[in-house]
């Protein structure tokens, strides 16, 4: 192993996600604007090959741990064989996919068996009209039907993703914290983070510290766990439920003294931190045929020229970046 992706802080990158597609079957309001984004054409989107290429290079460097996203990964036409043939590479642990889950359900089997290991499934709402209002389609039961399959299938636990917007799913949150209750399902609430199109605004920003609040005045049983230096959430039990509920605290509370994810985009460019305009692309000089030494070179100075966190929720928001449909969390 290489250093090649260590950073200038030290951070060693072990957690890899690639998009797959730009693409999407929902339209979620906090992910895209109405009239939709411009697409990559086609031919620039990286192949199977070339994600497996590039995939392999980080994998022989250190990362043990890729999860696919999108746009919606499942979507794409050769989800089964990219699943394979990742899971395949030797030194990964952890092949991970986040999912809006809309066609999921049929799906899952077969990506199970082509080695999928871990599952984050996106639901912001339990109201059907709003899940219709938020991702401008229909789909509801569908997605928790895929929860379901999920967790039918072993997937222990089930991450659900929710998106807290004041006004929005705000008076949701102890609903949510029930699901656990039955369900070994992990329930994520996430701060809501600004990207090109979304409409940001501080004032729909539900922040840790009053989620964290409401849970408790309803749940007496709520404790801290202590969680890995890497991870995204801040995780607790609730006492007697099956699940457990966790924070991503993205905007109130950074964790990028602990980042160990590198990002590669459908397109083909490497994005060291979801926040901040820093791209490099892989996609031209492999199609120019750069050597694996070469691209290596160019992952390095990429991972050496990340910052060594975000620069603050109202910086962040003023910074044009992608929208997120583009980097896919
Ligand atoms: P696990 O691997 O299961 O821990 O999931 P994850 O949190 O790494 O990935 P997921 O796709 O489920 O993302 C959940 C939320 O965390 C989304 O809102 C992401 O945008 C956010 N997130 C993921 N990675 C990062 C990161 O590196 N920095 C920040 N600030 N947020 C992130
Ligand atoms: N803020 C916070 N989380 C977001 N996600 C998408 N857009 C945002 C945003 N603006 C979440 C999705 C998905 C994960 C990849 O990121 O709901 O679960
Ligand atoms: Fe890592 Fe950037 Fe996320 Fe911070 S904002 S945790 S540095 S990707």
């Amino acid at each position: 192993i290489s250093n090649m992706l260590i950073d200038s802080f030290g951070r060693q990158h072990t957690y890899l996600r690639i998009s797959l597609t730009e693409r999407c079957n929902l339209r979620c309001q906090y992910c895209m604007p109405a009239e939709g984004v411009d697409l990559t054409p086609n031919p620039k989107i990286m192949s199977q090959s070339e994600l497996v290429r590039l995939a392999t290079l980080f994998v022989h460097s250190g990362v043990n741990k890729i999860r696919l996203t999108g746009g919606e990964p499942s979507i794409r036409k050769d989800i089964e064989e990219i699943c394979s043939q990742l899971s395949n590479l030797k030194g990964l642990k952890t092949l991970a996919m986040t999912t809006n889950g809309l066609t999921l359900a049929r799906k899952l089997p077969k990506l199970q068996e082509c080695g999928l290991n871990l599952l984050n499934i996106s639901l912001d709402t339990l109201v059907p009209a709003k899940f219709e209002f938020m991702t401008r389609r229909k789909g509801h039961e569908r997605v928790i039907e895929s929860i379901h399959k999920a967790v039918e299938l072993g997937y222990n636990p089930v991450k659900v993703n929710c998106v807290v917007m004041r006004g929005f799913n705000d008076d949701e949150i102890c609903d949510f914290v029930e699901l656990t209750k039955e369900k070994p399902v992990n329930v994520r609430f996430i701060e809501f983070m600004p990207f090109d199109g979304n409409v940001w605004n501080v004032k729909k920003l539900v922040s840790y510290a009053e989620m964290l609040d409401i849970v408790g005045k309803k749940f007496s049983g709520i404790k801290r766990i202590k969680d890995h230096p890497t991870e995204t959430a801040k995780n607790f039990t609730v006492d007697g439920h099956k699940g457990t509920v966790s924070f991503i605290t993205s905007m109130t509370d950074h964790f990028c003294g602990g980042c160990n994810r590198l990002r590669l985009l459908a397109d083909g460019n490497l994005k060291v931190c979801l926040f901040g305009p820093s791209e490099v692309s892989l996609r031209d000089p492999m199609r120019e045929g750069a050597t694996d030494d070469e691209l290596r070179e160019i992952i390095g100075a990429a991972v050496k020229r990340k910052k060594g966190s975000h620069a603050g929720m109202f910086d962040i928001a003023k910074t044009p970046n992608r929208p997120m449909i583009h980097i896919g969390g």
